[in-house]
C-alpha cells in the first residue's frame, strides 16, 4: 500500500488511539522533550477507564497530566531517572524507581520492561514516509520494535534530526497529526561557584578533546570556560544550549574526533526552542540510540575523551553518590558510570566529577567522612578519576585512601575542613595540616 494511503488510514484522535490500551498493560512513553503530550492528556482525561496500567519513561519535563491526583490508582509509573515531578509521584507511592544504566534500557524493553504499547512523538513523514524521532532517539526504536501497538504523534514542530532516527509510517498503528511546541528546559544562570568550577574543569580540557557533559549549571559553566579552546568534539548522552553556542562560535567542530569525525553525537537533547530549531535538518548533529552512544566501548573510541558529570556527595574514600540524598531517590545514574568508564578506557581520556563544595545554601558539605546513611554509590571509588569543586581539582585515581582523603579535604569548603581533618586524624592516626 502506498504510505500516504496508509498514513491517512491510521490517523486517529488521541482519545481513539488510546482505546487499544488494556488494563494491566505496560505503556512505554517517549522521553523528555519528546514525551507524547496529547496522548498523555487523553490518558489523564479518560483515566477512569483504566486500571493498573504501568507507564514507563525516563525523565520528564514540566507538567505530566498522568501525574495528576485524579489519575492515582489508575496508572502506576516506573522510571530509572527521576525529575522534580516524578520524584513526587514516587514519594506518594504512585510510582517507583528502578536502578539501571540508561544504556541498558533498550535491551530491557520487551523483557524486564514489558512493552505492550509504545507511544512516541516524531516529525511528520518525509517524501518516502519516514518520520524522524527528532530530539530523543534513546530507547524509541527498541520500544517501537517490541510493542504490540505503536501510537505516534507526528508533530510539525518536532525537528527533523539525522543519525539513526527514522521510523516508517508502516511501523505505526495509530497516528496523531499535531503541531505543538516542545517542552523547554529553563537554563540555569551559573553563579560564581559554578563559574569557578567551570574554569577548573576547562583547565583539564586540551584542544582536540571530545566532551561529554551532563546537564545543569555546572556543564553550562564549563562550556562558558571553553570559548578559547580549539577543535573540540561532542560525544554525549545529551546536551543543551551551551553546545549550540560553541558550535556557532566554531570552537566545537569535531575536526579531530576519532569516531564520527566532524559530527556531534548525542542520544537526546533538552533546551530552549532556539536549540530545537538549531538541530532541525542540521547534518552536523547525529542522534543514535542510547545503547550505542552510552556504550563504554564506543565512547572509548574517542581519543582525548573527557566526561564531565556532577554528583550530590562524596566520601573521603572517593565514593560518589550522584542520584540519592540519603534514602531519597533524587535522580538516576543515567550515563555517568558508562562515560567515566569509556573516558578512562580512551586514549588520553579523563573522567571528571564536578560539584559545588556545599549544598543547602552552604549548610552542608558535599565532601563527607561517610556518605549519608542510605545513599547509593553511583560511581565507585575504583572508577572515580578527577573530582573538582570551586576550590580546585583532586585526582583520585591511583591515590591511596590516605592521599585521597587529604586531596578531598583540600578541595572541601574551608568551613568544613576542620571537621573533615578530625575524621582524617582518627582514621589515619596522623595530624592533618590545615
Ligand atoms: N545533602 C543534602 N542536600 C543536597 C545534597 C546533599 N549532599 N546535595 C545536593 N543537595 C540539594 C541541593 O541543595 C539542591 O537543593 P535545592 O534544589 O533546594 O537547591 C538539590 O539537592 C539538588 O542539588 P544540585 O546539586 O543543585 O543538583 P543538580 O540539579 O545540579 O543535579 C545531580 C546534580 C548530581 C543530581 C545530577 O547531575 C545527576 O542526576 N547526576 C547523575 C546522572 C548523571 O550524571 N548523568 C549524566 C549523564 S548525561
Amino acid at each position: 500500500m502506498n504510505w500516504k494511503e496508509e498514513y491517512r488510514r491510521k490517523v486517529s484522535k488521541p482519545a481513539d488511539a488510546i482505546k487499544d490500551i488494556r488494563d494491566g498493560q505496560c505503556v512505554v512513553m517517549g522521553h523528555a522533550a519528546a514525551a507524547p503530550r496529547l496522548v498523555q492528556q487523553a490518558l489523564a482525561d479518560h483515566c477512569e477507564d483504566y486500571n493498573d496500567v504501568l507507564i514507563y519513561h525516563m525523565t520528564t519535563l514540566g507538567d505530566n497530566p498522568c501525574y495528576k491526583p485524579r489519575c492515582f490508582g489508575h496508572f502506576r509509573h516506573v522510571s530509572n531517572f527521576l525529575a522534580a515531578n516524578s520524584r513526587e509521584i514516587v514519594e506518594r507511592r504512585e510510582g517507583d524507581f528502578f536502578p539501571a544504566y540508561f544504556k541498558d534500557v533498550p535491551s530491557m524493553i520487551g523483557s524486564d520492561i514489558p512493552c505492550d504499547v509504545a507511544v512516541f512523538q516524531t516529525t511528520p513523514p518525509n517524501a518516502e514516509g519516514y518520520c524522524s524521532l527528532g530530539v530523543s532517539c534513546d530507547y524509541a526504536k527498541a520500544a517501537i520494535h517490541a510493542a504490540k501497538t505503536v501510537i505516534v504523534e507526528t508533530n510539525e514542530m518536532m525537528p527533523f534530526t539525522y543519525g539513526d532516527t527514522l521510523i516508517h509510517v508502516s511501523q505505526m498503528d495509530h497516528i496523531v497529526p499535531c503541531a505543538y511546541r516542545l517542552q523547554e528546559l529553563a537554563l540555569p544562570e551559573p553563579g560564581d561557584v559554578e563559574l569557578a568550577i567551570g574554569r577548573h574543569c576547562a583547565s583539564l580540557v586540551a584542544d582536540g578533546a571530545t566532551l561529554q557533559l551532563g546537564i545543569g549549571a555546572i556543564p553550562d559553566a564549563v562550556l562558558r570556560s571553553l570559548a578559547d579552546k580549539n577543535d573540540l568534539g561532542i560525544h554525549s548522552e545529551m546536551f543543551s544550549n551551551g553546545v549550540m553556542q560553541l558550535m556557532r562560535a566554531g570552537v566545537i567542530n569535531g575536526s579531530r574526533k576519532t569516531l564520527h569525525r566532524g559530527k556531534v553525537v548525542v542520544t537526546f537533547i533538552m533546551g530552549t526552542r532556539e536549540l530545537y530549531e538549531f538541530v532541525d535538518e542540521n547534518a552536523d548533529v547525529e542522534f543514535y540510540p542510547v545503547d550505542y552512544v552510552n556504550s563504554p566501548l564506543i565512547i572509548a573510541k574517542n581519543d582525548r575523551m573527557i566526561s564531565i558529570n556532577s554528583c550530590l556527595e562524596v566520601d573521603l574514600q572517593g565514593q560518589v553518590a550522584s542520584e540519592t540524598i540519603g534514602m531519597r531517590q533524587y535522580s538516576g545514574i543515567g550515563g555517568q558510570v558508562d562515560f567515566i568508564r569509556g573516558a578512562s578506557l580512551a586514549r588520553e581520556g579523563k573522567a571528571i566529577i564536578a560539584m559545588p563544595s556545599t549544598a543547602a545554601g552552604g549548610k552542608i558539605s558535599r565532601i563527607k567522612p561517610f556518605l549519608t546513611q542510605g545513599a547509593a554509590v553511583s560511581t565507585s571509588r575504583n572508577d572515580v578519576d578527577y573530582l573538582v569543586t570551586e576550590y580546585g581539582i583532586a585526582r583520585l585515581k591511583g591515590r591511596t585512601l590516605q592521599h585521597r582523603a587529604e586531596d578531598l579535604i583540600r578541595i572541601a569548603h574551608p568551613d568544613f575542613r576542620p571537621q573533615l581533618a578530625e575524621e582524617y586524624e582518627r582514621r589515619f592516626q596522623t595530624p592533618f595540616a590545615l
